[in-house]
């Protein structure tokens, strides 16, 4: 992590925001919660489901050259000498010799406790790797890890996927899953965690192209989180220096993210060479070569690795997306979340509780979630409904009014610009598509009209 930072948004109010609202809780909160581990509520786990399709819909779904697997998060123990985890993912650690404390070596500055100041010992290498027991008996033979990557899973079915998809280089496989690490240095809420999701692409090109296709994936990558909303100002290239890369890099680049906490890494995009399938060949004894049909060779490729963190990456919307405005007398606290990051697309508010407004405000909520996730909101003032859907991100909300059961219209209220449309109900759903697609707010359907609202009611 880099210093600096014109801080933007304090981490504090984006924790507080998560917990008010259900978007993150700390994990088994009833018991003092359990460190450096989070549960998303009902807010939060829409805006990673929606992380996830976004990505997915990106990587795999649009392309032709992309297929997605979900590998088992438990795996052969062999998979972890292979690939070097076992030796090599381990982190310097002191223990303090009377708080019994563990602290990296490289992160003590005066070499005495942090916390009581006590002498430490000297640094043993801690394996990061989460450890249990397959089947009724601990016993060493029986041990299995948790995997600290989803990119090991891919690697071992290399073969399985080019025998029956007949894919052809350079392709790549997909996959978003779990991955655990006993992290030493947790903290700055769910930016680094015990358990987390990494959305990750291991993609398999022929040795001499791979420059080129590492520079492809950076850019790639970079427009994928500037299409989603992220300013492009808050995003920074950072290429690893040749002792900080991983043992099986050749190459890598950091897309950074200016957090609150100052720049760290969001994505890391890796060209992991010819390391993985050598390395399993060795420890499987199967041949993991590719037969290039055209110029008759065999050759084990190369692969460029776009690892994301699904956690990181909701971090970084929420932070981009947060924002107060100045409105009378408060403030408005909103998300510009990308609309199909939403959580809520749409929210419903009749104006009143009378019967007749609620049993047409509950037939279009019923109509609009067949399609989308949707709020029905009809507590207190219109203004207040108002704010706590700009406090969650949502894009739109539908009020209907009296007036709507005479002229069987309704109201749209877009949440960035306040500015509001009136327009026929049967349009409602098709205009809310087009606009969720991202097309004009203002392109009105026959028989709409548009104003802008210069104060909301509080
Ligand atoms: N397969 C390559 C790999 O795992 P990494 O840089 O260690 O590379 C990739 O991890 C991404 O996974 C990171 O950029 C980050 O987004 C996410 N990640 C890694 N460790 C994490 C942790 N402890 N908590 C949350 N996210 C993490």
């Amino acid at each position: 992590m880099t210093e600096q930072a014109p801080i933007k948004v304090d981490m504090e109010k984006i924790v507080s925001l998560c917990r008010r609202r259900g978007f993150i809780f700390p994990s088994s909160e009833i018991y003092g919660g359990l460190s450096s581990c989070w549960d998303y509520g009902p807010l939060g786990v829409e805006l990673k489901r929606n992380i996830k399709d976004a990505w997915w819909r990106t990587v795999v779904q649009e392309r032709d050259d992309i297929v997605g697997l979900d590998a088992s998060i438990m795996m052969h123990p062999q998979t972890w000498a292979a690939s070097g985890h076992l030796e090599g993912f381990v982190d310097p650690l002191v223990e303090c010799k009377s708080c019994h404390l563990r602290w990296r070596s490289d992160d003590l500055a005066g070499g005495s406790c942090p916390t009581c100041g006590g002498e430490v010992t000297e640094p043993r290498l801690f394996n990061l790797m989460f450890k249990t027991f397959m089947g009724p008996i601990e016993e060493e033979a029986s041990v299995v890890y948790l995997r600290p990557e989803t990119a090991q899973g891919i690697f071992v079915n290399f073969q399985n996927v080019v025998n029956t998809t007949r894919k052809r280089l350079p392709f790549g496989i997909a996959q978003i899953g779990k991955a655990f690490r006993n992290e030493i240095t947790t903290g700055n809420f769910i930016f680094r965690s015990r358990e987390f999701e990494q959305m990750e692409i291991e993609f398999f090109v022929k040795p001499g192209t791979d420059q080129e296709w590492f520079n492809y994936w950076i850019e790639e990558r970079l427009n994928w989180y500037v299409k989603l909303g992220i300013k492009r100002e808050n995003l920074q290239l950072r290429q690893h220096m040749k002792r900080e890369l991983a043992h099986y890099a050749l190459e890598c680049s950091d897309i950074d993210y200016l957090f609150p906490m100052g720049w760290a890494e969001l994505e890391g995009i890796a060209n992991r060479g010819d390391f993985d399938l050598v390395q399993h060949t060795k420890y499987s004894g199967k041949g993991l070569d590719y037969f290039d049909e055209q110029t008759k060779e065999h050759f084990i490729p190369y692969i460029i690795e776009p690892s994301a963190g699904v956690d990181r990456s909701a971090l970084a919307f929420l932070c981009d997306a947060y924002d107060e405005e100045p409105a009378e007398d408060e403030i408005r606290v909103l998300l510009h979340l990308h609309p199909s990051l939403a959580p809520i697309k749409v929210a419903v508010l009749p104006l009143s509780r009378r019967e007749k407004l609620v049993a047409l405000a509950k037939q279009i909520y019923a109509d609009l979630r067949r399609q989308w996730m949707v709020n029905y909101d009809d507590a207190q003032s219109i203004g207040r409904r108002y704010r706590r859907q700009d406090e969650i991100g949502t894009p739109f909300c539908v009020t209907i009014d009296f007036q709507s059961l005479e002229d069987e219209q309704a109201t749209i209220r877009e949440r960035d610009t306040m500015n509001q449309i009136r327009l026929p109900i049967v349009e409602l759903k098709k205009t809310l598509q087009a606009k969720l697609d991202g097309e004009d707010l203002f392109v009105l359907p026959p028989g709409g009209k548009i104003w802008k609202v210069e104060r909301e009611e509080g």
